[in-house]
C-alpha cells in the first residue's frame, strides 16, 4: 500500500510544476460604452433625459460585470464613486467614463489616455499602500485588466457614413482603425510597464448586425442579410488588434495578454439563434423604428416582452443573454473566443488543463 501515497506526491509534483497562476483578486476595467454604462457618448436623442450619464436603462449587465461574476468579484465600481483609498480599489475599479467633452466626437484617443493614466495611479497606490513588497507583488500580480474600446468609435464612424472620411482626413474609415488598434495596443504595452501581467482585450461586434445599422443601410439588406461593408470595417480593426497583440506578446515576458474575438462569438449567435435559445437576431428589445434602429432605448415601456429571445438590446449593444454566452464561451476552454488561452485559465480559476 506503498504505491499510493507515492502516487499522490507524483500527483502534487505535477500540480506543482505546472505554470498555474494564482487566482486573480482584482478585475480593471479600461473601456466605452460596452465595458459600462456611463462611458455612453453615443447619440441617443435622450439628450432630454438629462439624469447623469447612465441612460436607462442599466439593469442589463455588461460583459466585464459577468466575467467579475465568474472570477467570484463583485461588479468594479465606477472609478468616480470611490473614495480614493486603496481598500475600495483593492478589488477591481471600472475607469470607463464618459470623458468630458467627448460628445460628438468619433474618438478621442485622449479617452484612452485618461484611463490608462487613472489605471497605472491605481495599481501604484496598490503597490504603496501593501504591507510588504510580497504583498505588492502579488497584489498587481492579481489583478486582471479589461480592455474594451472600439465599439462606440466605429458606431459613431458608421452613423456619418461617408461624411466621415470627411471627419477624420487625415486617416479615412481604414486608417482610423489602425490607429485605434496601434493605440489600445500601446496601452497594453503601458499596463504592462505599470505591473499589469494579465490582460484580456476585447474585439468590436459585427456591428453591421446591429439595430442603428442595419436601420441605416435599410436599402443595403433583406431583412436577414447584415451590413457587409460595416463588419467588413470593423472585420480589418480586429484584425489588426490581434496581430498588434500577437506582435506585442514576445516582448511582455512572464504577462498573459489575451484577445477575445467578440465578433465570433455574436457572429455565431446571430448565425444560429434558434441554436442558443434567440428568435430574434436582427431587431433590438428597446428601440423605435425599423430594427428599433431609429431611436434607441429610453423608458421602461419601451423594452420587449422578452429580452433574453434578443441578440441585440437596443442601437449597437447585446443583451444580457447574449453578452452572458460570450462571457460563457470566453470562460471556456471548450470554444475558442479569447485566444492564446481562455479565461478561467488567465484568472487562475482552473489548475487542471484538459
Ligand atoms: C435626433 O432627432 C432629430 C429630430 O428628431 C433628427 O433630425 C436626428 O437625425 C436624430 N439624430 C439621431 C442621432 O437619431
Ligand atoms: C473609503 O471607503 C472605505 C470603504 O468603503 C472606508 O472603509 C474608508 O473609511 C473610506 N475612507 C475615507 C477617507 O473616506
Ligand atoms: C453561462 O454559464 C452559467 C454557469 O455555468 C449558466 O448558469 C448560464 O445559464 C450560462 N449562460 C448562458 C446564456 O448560457
Amino acid at each position: 500500500m506503498a504505491l499510493l501515497p507515492l502516487l499522490l506526491l507524483l500527483l502534487l509534483r505535477l500540480v506543482a510544476s505546472a505554470p498555474a497562476s494564482s487566482p486573480a483578486t482584482a478585475l480593471f476595467v479600461l473601456g466605452d460604452s460596452t465595458a459600462s454604462c456611463a462611458a455612453t457618448t453615443l447619440p441617443l436623442n435622450v439628450s432630454f433625459t438629462s439624469s447623469g450619464p447612465c441612460l436607462f436603462p442599466s439593469g442589463r449587465r455588461l460583459l466585464p460585470d459577468l466575467l467579475a461574476a465568474k472570477m467570484g468579484l463583485p461588479p468594479p465600481p465606477l472609478v468616480s464613486t470611490l473614495n480614493g483609498t486603496a481598500v475600495e480599489a483593492a478589488k477591481g475599479v471600472n475607469f470607463a467614463e464618459a470623458e468630458e467633452g467627448a460628445r460628438g466626437m468619433i474618438f478621442r484617443m485622449g479617452a484612452v489616455g485618461q484611463q490608462l493614466r487613472l489605471a497605472t495611479e491605481t495599481l501604484q497606490q496598490l503597490r504603496l499602500e501593501a504591507a510588504t513588497p510580497q504583498d505588492a507583488d502579488s497584489a498587481a500580480a492579481g489583478a486582471v485588466f479589461v480592455l474594451s474600446f472600439g465599439t462606440d468609435a466605429y458606431a459613431r464612424l458608421l452613423a456619418r457614413g461617408p461624411e466621415a472620411d470627411a471627419s477624420a482626413p487625415k486617416h479615412g474609415r481604414r486608417g482610423f482603425g489602425r490607429l485605434l488598434a496601434d493605440r489600445v495596443a500601446r496601452t497594453v504595452a503601458e499596463l504592462y510597464e505599470a505591473g499589469a501581467r494579465r490582460t484580456v482585450v476585447m474585439g468590436v461586434a459585427p456591428l453591421g448586425c446591429a439595430p442603428r445599422v442595419m436601420w441605416e443601410g435599410l436599402h443595403l439588406v433583406d431583412g436577414r442579410s447584415c451590413v457587409d461593408e460595416a463588419n467588413e470595417l470593423v472585420q480589418g480593426y480586429n484584425a489588426r488588434l490581434a496581430a498588434q497583440l500577437e506582435a506585442l506578446r514576445p516582448r511582455l515576458p512572464g504577462a498573459d495578454i489575451v484577445f477575445c474575438d467578440i465578433y465570433k462569438a455574436m457572429m455565431e449567435m446571430i448565425t444560429h439563434p434558434a441554436r442558443y435559445g434567440f428568435d430574434e437576431a436582427r431587431k433590438a428589445c428597446c428601440g423605435l423604428g425599423p430594427f428599433g434602429g431609429t431611436i434607441g432605448c429610453f423608458t421602461k415601456e419601451m423594452v420587449c416582452p422578452t429580452p433574453q429571445r434578443h441578440v441585440w438590446w437596443d442601437l449597437y449593444s447585446a443583451t444580457e443573454a447574449a453578452s452572458s454566452l460570450v462571457a460563457n464561451w470566453s470562460w471556456s476552454a471548450h470554444s475558442s473566443v479569447c485566444q492564446p488561452i481562455n479565461l478561467e485559465t488567465l484568472t487562475g480559476h482552473t489548475s487542471f488543463s484538459y
